[in-house]
């Protein structure tokens, strides 16, 4: 079996169009929607995911603010100007792009972002609120993924899907939305015993580990759907996913490329966070 692609790319292009239309008539209320952007010190890979959503928001009609800081920023500091972003009617939307140096508390800080400004849902108000079945706002990598789910019909009712990885960014909150559209589900990490034991019993793998390769076409149940989180680079420098794409493309059902698969996706539905929180702040003034 060859498996289907997942296409991220052209999905997110048909999301963002909806995503413009939107704007646009959020703008001509004089209420254009405003995401606000914080980078602190100079990860380079972070500094790459940063210019891409500031790009998008300009791509897509939303107005965008962009702080860098250097890596010697005080987490008072920070903590002062995120107060003053939870204030500005101007933005909808709050991203402090993780991780943070180590002298700064992320969770600190996370927590200092306005529930309703949390477009990455990473809020304890929101990651409660998802755990209770009322989300307000998705994370944006699983967030993403269920549209794939959705765009491509693969049920997930009654399926068995395993996630690897247990980050608060992906993995936890991955799990529940599975768990909330009736799979059963297994969360899977570094001291898990025998990966291939779960993975191979799976209907739906997410694999979130930073790892090159950790899943292989022997741990694939033939016909399942596997959904590559990961984001490295292999021998050569190319971009490459946490999956063996040439193996497992041979026995899965469905497969998401890297890059082309999650990753534009994750910035959509940025996007599509930051104009749910600007109607809704629309509808209550
Ligand atoms: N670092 C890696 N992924 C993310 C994300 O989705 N949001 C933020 N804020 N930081 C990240």
């Amino acid at each position: 079996m060859t498996a289907k692609l997942i296409d991220g790319t052209a999905l997110s292009k048909t999301l963002r169009a909806d995503v413009a239309s939107r704007a646009a008539a959020l703008a001509a209320r004089g209420r254009q929607p405003g995401l606000a952007v914080v980078l602190v010190g100079d990860n380079p890979a972070s500094e790459v995911y940063v210019r891409n959503k500031v790009k998008a928001c300009e791509d897509n009609g939303l107005y965008s603010s962009y702080d860098r800081y250097p890596s010697t920023l005080s987490e008072a500091d920070l903590l002062a100007r995120i107060d003053e972003l939870n204030r500005d009617p101007k933005i909808n939307g709050i991203l402090v792009q993780l991780p943070l140096p180590a002298h700064i508390d992320s969770h600190k800080v996370i927590e200092a972002i306005a529930p309703d400004k949390d477009v990455d849902g990473f809020h304890v108000a929101n990651a409660g609120a998802l755990m209770t079945g009322k989300p307000l706002f998705r994370p944006c990598t699983p967030y993403g993924i269920m549209k794939m789910f959705d765009a491509y019909g693969i049920a997930l009712k009654g399926a068995n899907a395993v996630v690897i990885g247990r980050s608060n960014i992906v993995g936890k909150p991955m799990a529940m939305l599975l768990l909330d559209a009736g799979a059963t589900v297994t969360i899977c990490h570094s001291k898990t015993r025998d990966l291939a034991a779960h993975t191979r019993e799976a209907d739906v793998v997410v694999v979130a580990t930073g790892m090159r390769s950790i899943l292989t076409a022997d741990m694939v149940k033939p016909g399942a759907a596997v959904i590559d989180v990961g984001m490295n680079r292999d021998d050569a420098g190319k971009l490459c996913g946490d999956v063996d794409f040439a193996g497992v493309k041979e026995v899965a059902g469905y497969l998401t490329p890297v890059p082309g698969g999650v990753g534009p996706m994750t910035i959509t539905m940025l996007l599509v966070n930051t104009i749910e929180a600007a109607e809704r702040a629309a509808r209550d003034a």
